[in-house]
Parts: structure tokens; C-alpha cells; sequence
């Protein structure tokens, strides 16, 4: 029971008045936080705001064209982009330990975000998409059991070694109130309604060793799986779905041919909060429908199998 357009105009005048003339840097993901975060501040601060968006080459497919034309080109914020694919591949070579990889991928996004900081001298602001419930987890006991299980990467550890102050304009707000705020402020409702992706991205949705060829075939082959959850009216019906690169090569048929190619699984899980989670019982149809698209679409792949495993035992994602 809040009013949205004076929740704004308040949020708004609180931002001016904390930042001044001063500028702003904010670490841009392509998830509903930091882009609600951005947003609002564009919206309070307009030029003040500098975005900067890391890709590490393990994101989604076309995702940081959909970043640059939502942020660059219809909120006409500054937004620079960074494709920082070959520093992060170049770390992840022969790695195969799931937590090594975490880690390795969030060393380096500190990394290149401290890099692109470094040029903006004028920025005395950190901005960050923190919502209410990370409030309340940070140092809690639940949190630190998390930790323990799958060491979760997301922005934090940032500002003490830049040396900027930090601005969080969601700290109040919880999820549902974040993406309602988000479509006030213009923002399109696919994007605001999304499903979380993990910081290290396909990072740990590639089993084992990170290569930009799995990377290249699973974000295709997922980016099928979405299109078509989308279609059938699953995608807002399941709480995180995803397609998982295997790097096992399985024999198939095609045409008069013998392949010998990678499987990818499919994951679909239903949730209410993440630590417990149900397999998605999809259509046969839309089930087989994703597998056909993949098979003929993503050459490379020529198996596609279905992950009926709840969590727990099994976790939602496969690293
Ligand atoms: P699991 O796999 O632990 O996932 O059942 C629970 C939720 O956490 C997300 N997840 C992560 N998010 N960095 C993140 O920012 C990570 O390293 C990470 N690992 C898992 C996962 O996508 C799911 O929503």
C-alpha cells in the first residue's frame, strides 16, 4: 500500500540531495537489481550516473545488446561496455573446479570494474542494486550456511578498495516492490520480470572447463529453451530455467550420417525461495518441441535430456 509515483518523486529528491553534483559509477549485470538501481538514478541524476557493464563472455545470448539499447539507447544514460571476454577466458583455461571457477570470475570482474573506475577520477559514488534482503542475509546465519555450500558471487567487496562511497537506493525494498518500481520507472516488464541468473553466469553451466565454443553453443541452445517456455506461457510458471552444457559427446543419426556431438540438459524448477526447489513438470510437447529446435538448430549438439532432480539432494543449478 504505497504510491508509486510519490515513492519515485521521494527516492528521487533523496538521491539529489545525498549525491549533489558529484558523480556516480554503478556496475550494470542486465538483472532486475542494478537495473532498477540505474533506472532510478538516471532518473534522479541523469549524466551524474555512469554505467559500466562487464561481460565476461558468459552471458546470455545478445544480452549486452539488450543492455545497451534498453540503458544507452532509450534511457539515454551513459553506459560503457566492456567486452572483457578474452581476460576471463584466458583465467578460466584448465580450470574445472566449480568454486575455483567462482572465484576466478568474480577476482576478475573486481578487476575490470576497478580498471573502468580508474578512468572516471570524478566519480566519489558506488552504486549498488541492493535490495532488503540482502540487508537482512548479510552476516546472517542462513547466509553464511549458503556460503559454505556454493560460495555465491555477486558485486559485493567493491567500494572499500575503490574508495567510493556507497549509494543504495533499494536497501528498503523487497523483491516484488523492486519490480514494480522498476516498471514505474519505464522499464520493460520482461526485463524486470526475469528470472535470476547467477553471477558467474554460464560459468557454472558449463561442467568442468569453460570454453567459448560450449559458451557459444549453450547460450544458443538456451536461448531456444526460453523462446519457446515463453510461447507455451511456462516462462512465468517456473521460478529459473536454463539450459546446462555437457561436455560429453554422445552418438546420434542425421540425414545419412553418424554425429558425435555434446548434450545439453534442460533445467526447470519451481521455488518459492530458492533453497528448495520442485522440477518443473513442462509439457511432453514443449519438452519435445525445445529438443527438435536444439538438435536442428545448434549444430554441435545432438542430445537434449530433461533434469528431474529436486532440490535438495540436487541443487538448481549444476555447479
Ligand atoms: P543453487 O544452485 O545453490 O542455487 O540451488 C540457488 C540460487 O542461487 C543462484 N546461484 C548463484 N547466484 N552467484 C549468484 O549470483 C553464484 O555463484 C550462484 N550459484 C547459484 C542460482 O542461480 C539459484 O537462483
Amino acid at each position: 500500500d504505497w504510491n508509486m509515483p510519490d515513492y519515485i518523486a521521494e527516492a528521487v529528491q533523496k538521491i539529489r540531495e545525498q549525491v549533489g553534483d558529484e558523480e556516480v559509477i554503478l556496475g550494470l549485470s542486465g538483472g532486475v537489481d542494478s537495473s532498477v538501481a540505474a533506472a532510478l538514478i538516471h532518473r534522479a541524476i541523469g549524466d551524474q550516473l555512469t554505467c559500466v557493464f562487464v561481460d565476461h563472455g558468459l552471458l546470455r545470448l545478445n544480452e549486452g545488446k539488450l543492455v545497451m539499447e534498453m540503458f544507452a539507447g532509450r534511457l539515454h544514460a551513459k553506459v560503457v561496455h566492456v567486452d572483457a571476454t578474452e581476460q576471463f577466458m584466458g583465467h578460466l583455461k584448465g580450470v574445472t573446479d566449480p568454486e575455483q571457477k567462482r572465484k576466478i570470475i568474480g577476482r576478475e570482474f573486481v578487476e575490470v570494474f576497478q580498471a573502468e573506475a580508474k578512468k572516471l577520477p570524478n566519480a566519489k559514488w558506488l552504486a549498488q542494486g541492493t535490495i532488503y534482503p540482502d540487508v537482512i542475509e548479510s552476516g546472517g546465519a542462513k547466509n553464511k550456511k549458503a556460503h559454505t555450500i556454493k560460495s555465491h558471487h555477486n558485486v559485493g567487496g567493491l567500494p572499500e578498495t575503490l574508495g567510493l562511497k556507497l549509494l543504495e537506493p533499494l536497501r528498503d525494498l523487497f523483491k516484488d516492490e523492486v519490480r514494480e518500481l522498476g516498471v514505474a520507472l519505464g522499464l520493460p516488464h520482461d526485463m524486470v520480470y526475469r528470472h535470476p541468473f547467477p553471477g558467474p553466469g554460464l560459468g557454472v553451466r558449463i561442467l568442468g572447463e569453460v570454453k567459448q565454443e560450449y559458451a557459444d553453443l549453450l547460450r544458443r541452445a538456451d536461448a531456444i529453451f526460453i523462446d519457446e517456455l515463453r510461447a507455451a506461457d511456462w516462462y512465468d510458471k517456473t521460478s529459473q530455467a536454463f539450459a546446462v552444457f555437457l561436455p560429453v559427446k554422445s552418438v546420434g543419426v542425421m540425414g545419412d550420417g553418424r554425429t558425435y556431438e555434446y548434450v545439453v540438459a534442460l533445467r526447470a524448477v519451481q521455488t518459492q525461495d530458492f533453497m528448495t526447489a520442485h522440477w518443473a513438470e513442462l509439457p511432453h510437447s514443449l519438452l519435445g518441441k525445445v529438443s527438435n529446435r536444439i538438435i536442428n538448430e545448434v549444430r554441435g549438439i545432438n542430445r537434449v535430456v530433461y533434469d528431474i532432480s529436486g532440490k535438495p539432494p540436487a541443487t538448481i543449478e549444476w555447479e
